[in-house]
């Protein structure tokens, strides 16, 4: 009976979901929608550019291989879990399949760090080091701190950061509830965090707000998974109602935040 209960609840969240999309695909729109100049350009020469960058191929060979590795590891739970797998036993090629992010965002983040250019970037959630990669292949000099929670996933993480030889990333094994009030208290000022890991409303809130106040006119926040339950749609229109907060950008996978006091107070739903 529980297991038709937990089948039955798998298949209302999934057609939810599947809803929340169809609805996104016609209510979003494109450029033509946008009366901002500044956001009209970023949409045509970051989100939607589709010019290859060489160190996408370089990544995509990673997460090839991670695809491919059959080898387990214990997967130490510090968020919202998996909607797929509830064991804590994972092949490294179920995680990559599952939890990284495709490749088409993982190079949107890479163009968002080329385009702003931030001097730092804050990511919580690394798992197999993917995104992580995307966001510090732009620029060498430029340093990302990037926190996982599990120990196993983590060493996969790094293995990868050697691999590849990027020397601008500090992987950081902690819960992001214990890391985050510690490293805000010794930060200024954060120009750019993808917010990736713990997706339950009351998590995504409160990281925001310790972030929110070292947030300046020029930082980017980046969310993940901003459709990905009731809780995280709950938490984005929160978060949109900030009053440092001026435009947003809901893509349904992903939510960028702006903080630029040119920009007005709207939110653009565009298709990507
Ligand atoms: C969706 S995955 C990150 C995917 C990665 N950004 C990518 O696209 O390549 C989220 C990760 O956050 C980690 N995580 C979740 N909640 C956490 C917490 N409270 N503290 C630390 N890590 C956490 C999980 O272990 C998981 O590996």
């Amino acid at each position: 009976m529980i297991l038709y209960y937990y089948v039955y609840f798998c298949r209302v969240s999934k057609l939810n979901f599947l809803l929340k999309y169809v609805k996104y695909r016609f209510k979003s729109g494109n450029e033509h929608n946008i009366h901002s100049p500044y956001l009209f350009r970023f949409y045509l020469d970051v989100i939607t550019d589709e010019n290859p960058f060489y160190i996408y191929n370089d990544i995509e060979s990673i997460r090839s291989k991670l695809l491919m590795t059959d080898m387990e590891i214990t997967i130490e739970d510090h968020g919202a879990g998996s909607k797929v797998n509830s064991s804590n036993k994972r092949k490294i090629k179920d995680v990559a399949k599952n939890t990284v992010k495709a490749p088409k965002y993982g190079q949107l983040l890479f163009r968002l760090v080329n385009h702003f250019k931030p001097n730092s970037i804050l990511e919580l959630g690394t798992s197999l080091g993917i995104s992580t990669l995307y966001l510090a292949g732009s620029n060498k000099k430029m340093k990302v701190t990037t926190v996982e929670g599990c120990p196993s996933t983590s060493k996969v993480a790094q293995i990868n950061f050697d691999k590849i030889g990027f020397e601008n990333i500090e992987l950081i094994n902690d819960n992001f509830d214990h890391f985050l009030p510690n490293y805000l208290s010794k930060t200024n000022q954060l120009d750019f965090v993808f917010f990736d890991g713990n997706h339950q409303k009351e998590a995504t809130i409160n990281y925001f707000n310790w972030c929110v106040e070292k947030a300046h006119n020029k930082t980017i926040f980046v969310f993940d998974d901003i459709h990905w339950s009731e809780g995280m749609t709950a938490a984005w229109e929160e978060i949109k109602m900030h009053p440092k907060i001026t435009s947003t950008v809901d893509l349904f996978f992903v939510g960028i935040v702006f903080f630029n006091s040119d920009l007005s107070k709207e939110d653009f739903v565009l298709r990507f």
